[in-house]
């Protein structure tokens, strides 16, 4: 393997040009918070060593252990592989060992439970708080506490629709509407290849939590791509990022639409429902158009969905990289030591197919690469 697509397995994070760096002030009392701490640790071991007590001392210790950073992690859910990857990443990160205190707390998919933790994070005075937003809109008022009371946000995966992006520090995440681009510009070509025409697809669109930016940039991917090559979508409808509800949705849609010949499904969880429920019908997912076989797409390219790359039962997995905890704990480490951030970081992503049809697709000027799952690859995979 060369080093190249060694260093696309493990993929880091990137950020883009022209996104703004901002100075905010919350570091600014953040180092000096740091810089109090320091002398009055100091002071402490002055008078330590003039009242002569060598050996250890209590006071000293508990400083120490009130040297972390306290961050407080809400995060929308556990639906999915990717979300456990992206929770396991940033509880990694934001570790004890790397000078933190987390925080954590699971918001089963709802945003008022998003809301009850990070008002008792604020509470909490913690130092920084990191959100994950199930949705889009409807922070304003609860990052208008957090500002208020001093605490730096990170965003991170999804985005948050706020009248003022002086609301929150920075974002970490994923360009969703580049994945549906690529997934649709793949599905073109692969078509064309195989000499399927336009008419002949008829398209179910798995939707994600509707109003997540991953459901809104994935949807509108599918939705472009049809304007754009003459498809037909038969149905779109959300199945919440899960296996259970993508099977039920798709159980459902086989009944009321059995012309279906595509399954674009907004996640990997989503795609394995999908599958189970087109096994489950007697039916065989797989490239074969022709023969009647439903093309699966899916996005993520977790272990469970690449496995199912591999049996040819997914056809394109578009990556959605969870792996962002040490790009927070960069924000985090800058915004406290007083050094400038990008307000905005975007990171790597990949796409992998079952056969080696379409090896790249234009996504404007760029030829992104196409890369056929190999099981080698798939055992160096991070998550
Ligand atoms: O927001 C990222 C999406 O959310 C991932 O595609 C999905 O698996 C997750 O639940």
């Amino acid at each position: 393997m060369k080093n190249e697509d060694m260093k696309k397995m493990h993929p880091g994070t990137a950020s883009r040009g022209m996104h703004r760096i901002v100075c905010h002030p919350e570091r600014r009392e953040g180092s000096f918070k740091k810089k109090i701490r320091i002398l009055y640790l100091l002071a402490i071991l002055a008078l330590c060593l003039m009242s002569g007590c060598g050996e250890k001392n209590s006071a000293v210790t508990e400083e120490n252990e009130n040297m972390h950073i306290t961050v407080g992690f809400s995060q929308l859910g556990a639906e999915s592989d990717w979300r456990e990857a992206n929770t396991r990443s940033i509880r990694s990160t934001l570790s004890r060992e790397n000078g933190f205190e987390l925080l954590f707390d699971d918001a089963q998919q709802k945003q008022d439970k998003q809301i009850i933790a990070i008002r008792k994070f604020i509470q909490q005075e913690v130092d920084y708080i990191v959100l994950a937003p199930v949705t889009e809109t409807g922070w304003d008022a609860v990052l208008g506490e957090a500002k208020d009371a001093g605490i730096p946000v990170v965003i991170v995966d999804r985005r948050v629709d706020v009248k003022d992006d002086e609301l929150f520090t920075a974002w970490i995440g994923s360009d969703f509407a580049k994945e549906g681009a690529v997934a649709c510009e793949w599905l073109y070509e692969y078509t064309k290849a195989k000499g399927i025409s336009a008419s002949e697809l008829r398209i179910a669109d798995i939707q994600g939590t509707l109003g997540a930016t991953a459901q809104i940039g994935r949807t509108e991917g599918i939705k472009k791509g049809a304007a754009k090559y003459g498809w037909k979508i038969v149905a779109a409808e959300p199945a919440d990022y899960t296996r259970a509800k993508g099977r039920e949705v798709m159980e459902r849609l086989l009944r009321t639409n059995p012309e279906i010949n595509v399954a674009y499904c907004e996640n990997d969880n989503e795609a394995i429902g999908v599958i189970e429920a087109i096994e489950a019908a007697g039916l065989k997912a797989g490239a074969d158009i022709k023969n009647g076989e439903i093309l699966v797409i899916s996005f993520d390219a977790a272990r469970s969905g690449l496995n199912m790359v591999l049996e040819g039962k997914i056809a394109l997995d578009v990556e959605c990289n969870p792996i962002q905890g040490a790009s927070v704990r960069g924000v985090i480490n800058s915004v406290n030591e007083g050094r400038e951030y990008e307000k905005y970081t975007y990171v790597t992503e990949m796409a992998f197919s079952a056969d080696d049809t379409v090896q790249s697709v234009k996504i404007g000027d760029e030829d992104y690469r196409i890369t056929t799952l190999t099981e080698k690859l798939l055992e160096m995979r991070e998550y």
